[in-house]
């Protein structure tokens, strides 16, 4: 089985590149259904996720032309004037994304039939909020052997309030709603700049959207949307991976290509932990020489602390001066990464969506396993600040979300390989 083996002790410096953001990317995909011809998207992040959304494109009936160079990819849509309507289970169990083909599906063709991602290992994810959202809007939607199937014969314009600001309801029914008759608004929206970002592309298509940005958008439906070319936003969650993996070695990192707007709240934490954090023209410089200081993390909506970044965060408290208080407001199992980590030493406890986090001066490395993207790269970063070698395994989740993680380490003067172990049963 390939692993990530991680020699700890390296200071990280350099510069990376961020490109574009996975939880972008996948919804612009899905949304280029929404006008037949070609749509041309730029900044694609070369990861699994998103070869995975253009082969469901490619089933769906569109023809997919890829462009790329090293990191960065370009994609052609070209979406026929019917699309197939099925997404199916094969595919869509690898991305939960792909959720976000029924919006699109079921507006532009009045039906659609996609299968229930199901749960993953940070939490049970329900699609209660999509399903609702939707139905407001006249579809009928049931569920049949492990597959939402929706119809409609035209969505009408609703007033739709969201009980929780989901970011792949906000979409779903956004996306929907971009050719429905009438006027619909989505209150207590999400608002992330995945978000913000899928506004802009459907803006460019023709659709007419108040609100962008807010947590109230009104959408007045039009008849037909046009074809159009779109850059991706940055990925600001890999970003701030990286922004805590120089704070946890103590490194100097030039992040390019990213926001720093978008993760104000984690740069001022790693101020107050004691880092240097310096906004430039194209990204942020973070460097950090002595000890962090702990801090107390709260996960919440943008623009709160992303759930995404918490164990990167919790990777740094790991190691860092004094005891930090974690609250995960988002996904109730993302807590499943502090069993791996304390398997390195780190001095970290649980209570149902809290942690409680004693920092030490070292960890020491172990085998341990990714369970999710974000759990996978967090173990990385402990391994950056263990004592011997780390072997991170189920590095399937990590290629989900980073582009090239352990060359880009390398550049930064870390010792991380790809190999075949022999620990996990190579
Ligand atoms: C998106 O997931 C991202 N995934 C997640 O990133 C991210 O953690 C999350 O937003 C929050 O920022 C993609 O964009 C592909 P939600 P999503 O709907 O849309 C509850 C990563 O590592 N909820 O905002 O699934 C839900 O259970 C991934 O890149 C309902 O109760 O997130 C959760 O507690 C992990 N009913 C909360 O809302 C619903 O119908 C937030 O979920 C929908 C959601």
């Amino acid at each position: 089985m390939q692993v990530l083996r991680v020699t700890g002790g390296a200071r990280l410096a350099g510069e990376v590149q961020v490109v574009g953001a996975k939880n972008s990317v996948l919804k612009l995909l899905a949304a280029t259904l929404l006008a037949p011809g070609q749509t041309t998207i730029s900044n694609l992040p070369a990861i699994s996720d998103v070869t995975i959304m253009h082969e469901l494109l490619l089933r769906l009936g569109c023809d997919v032309a890829e462009t790329s160079d090293a990191m960065i990819d370009s994609v052609a849509v070209n979406v026929p004037e019917c699309p197939a309507s099925e997404a199916p289970y094969e595919l869509v169990r690898q991305i939960r994304g792909s959720i976000n083909l029924l919006g699109p599906l079921l507006t532009r063709t009045g039906r659609a039939k996609v299968a229930m991602p199901g749960g993953d290992a940070i939490g049970s994810r329900p699609l209660d909020l999509h399903i609702s959202g939707l139905e407001r809007m006249g579809a009928d939607i049931r569920i049949e052997h492990g597959y939402i199937i929706a119809e409609s014969g035209g969505l009408r314009g609703a007033q739709i309030w969201l009980d929780f600001p989901s970011v792949g309801a906000t979409e779903n029914i956004l996306t929907a709603a971009v050719l429905a008759k009438g006027t619909t608004v989505i209150d207590n929206a999400a608002r992330e700049p995945e978000i913000v970002d899928l506004c802009h592309m459907l803006l460019s298509m023709g659709a007419q959207i108040g609100g962008v940005g807010s947590s109230t958008l009104e959408i007045n439906g039009v008849d037909s949307l046009h074809p159009t070319t779109h850059r991706a936003v940055a990925d600001r969650i890999v970003a701030g991976t990286w922004a805590f993996a120089a704070v946890a070695t103590r490194g100097d990192i030039h992040v390019r290509g990213a926001n720093a707007g978008h993760l104000e709240i984690a740069l001022d934490k790693l101020a107050r932990a004691g880092a240097d954090v310096e906004v430039l023209a194209d990204g942020f410089r973070v460097r950090s020489i002595d000890r962090p200081k702990s801090f107390d993390v709260v996960t919440l909506p943008y623009p709160g602390l992303p759930t995404d970044l918490q164990p990167s965060a919790i990777a740094l408290l790991a190691v860092a001066d004094g005891t930090a208080m974690i609250t995960e407001n988002l996904f109730e199992a993302r807590f499943m990464f502090c069993d791996e980590i304390a398997r390195m030493g780190a001095d970290v406890r649980t209570d149902g969506h809290h942690a409680v986090v004693r920092g030490k001066e070292r960890l020491s490395g172990a085998p341990v396993r990714a369970t999710d993207i974000r759990a996978g790269v967090g173990l990385v970063i402990a391994g950056l600040v263990a004592d011997g070698v780390t072997e991170i395994s189920e590095v399937h989740h990590i290629d989900r979300g980073y582009v090239q993680l352990e060359e880009q380490l390398r550049g930064l003067g870390a010792d991380v390989v790809r190999i075949e172990s022999a620990t996990f049963g190579g």
